[in-house]
């Protein structure tokens, strides 16, 4: 079973601040930093961090060589990735001091996929291997229905979740990682997790779902069984890509076959370690610093 991640690859600007700028406010950040970022290619770099063989396919542009050296280093295949003429994708992170974050996307090499591309990409992939999506490439809607065409496990990580969404058809999925604001949305309302994972299983019954809660912990069901794990206790540095180390981490244990009490376990101790450190992809950590900080670290009450 193969795993391909097609998505996004960003090159993050992060500007240090005192606090998240208002509107109509102008705030003086006090460092920038650059690092390689983008929800595609932070969850392929989990899931291959996480000793998952994984091919990552997308678009960046002549000055994405930041981001196609940091995936090479940590082992994702990068054959069917393409560099095209243009800019690569980059988002603008505003960080605070508390460790909240907001941030903006130019999506540049990111909205370049074509029907061609897509077609070409898929034909090396077979019934039963894993495709991993998020919502930061244009034609998601198409990847979802050639890839349930040929019989593709699909998870989607609906992040960011905009009116570009309204067009996948959510009952060709297997699997959706998203957070509560996101549930929320496709389930149509539910004033708490329970009610979320109800609603959305009423309308799409056969999609497994994994439900991110933050501090509060996450919750896997494919509706005869629900199964909880409860957060992991760690200092807030930075929470970017916290959920994308989750997500690379869950398709990696879940490639290995492991049973869901453990993957989320593994996927929760990935985040948080994730967010004990600055940047996207150089937060990302590796199976052995994970498999350890799943023994130790304290659970949050
Ligand atoms: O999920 C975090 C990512 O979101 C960042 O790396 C940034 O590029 C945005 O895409």
């Amino acid at each position: 079973m193969k795993i391909l991640n097609f998505g996004s690859c960003n090159i993050d600007y992060v500007y240090s601040l005192d606090h998240i700028v208002a509107v109509g406010e102008t705030e003086t950040s006090d460092k920038l930093e650059i690092f390689p970022g983008g929800k595609g290619l932070n969850q392929s770099i989990a899931a291959a961090r996480a000793g998952a063989e994984v091919y990552h396919a997308g678009c960046v542009g002549e000055d994405g060589g930041l981001l196609t050296d940091v995936l090479l280093r940590s082992g994702v295949d990068l054959t069917y990735l393409k560099k095209i003429d243009g800019k690569s994708g980059h988002a603008i992170i505003q960080l605070s001091h508390k460790g909240a974050n907001s941030i903006f996307l130019y999506p540049g090499a990111n909205e370049k996929m074509t029907k061609e591309y897509i077609d070409e990409v898929l034909s090396h992939f077979e019934k039963g291997d894993i495709l991993c999506l998020q919502n930061e490439i244009n034609l998601v809607e198409y990847l979802v229905d050639k890839a349930y065409g040929k019989g593709m496990r699909i998870i989607l990580n609906p992040s960011p979740f905009n009116e570009k969404l309204d067009k996948v058809d959510y009952g060709k999925l297997s699997f959706v990682i998203l957070n509560e604001v996101e549930g929320r949305a496709i389930a149509g309302g539910g004033n708490d997790p329970a009610e979320i994972l109800a609603n959305i299983k009423a309308k799409y019954p056969r999609l497994e779902i994994v439900l991110t809660l933050g501090a509060k912990g996450c919750v896997y069901t494919d509706g005869d069984r629900e199964i909880y794990h409860a957060a992991f206790d760690a200092p807030v540095i930075d929470t970017t890509a916290a959920g994308d180390t989750f997500t690379g981490y869950f398709m990696a244990e879940l490639a290995r076959g492991k049973d869901y009490p453990e993957i989320l376990k593994i996927a929760s101790a990935a985040s948080a370690l994730a967010i004990s450190k600055k940047g996207a992809a150089p937060s990302i950590p590796l199976l052995s610093d994970v498999l350890k900080a799943a023994d130790t670290l304290p659970l949050c009450e």
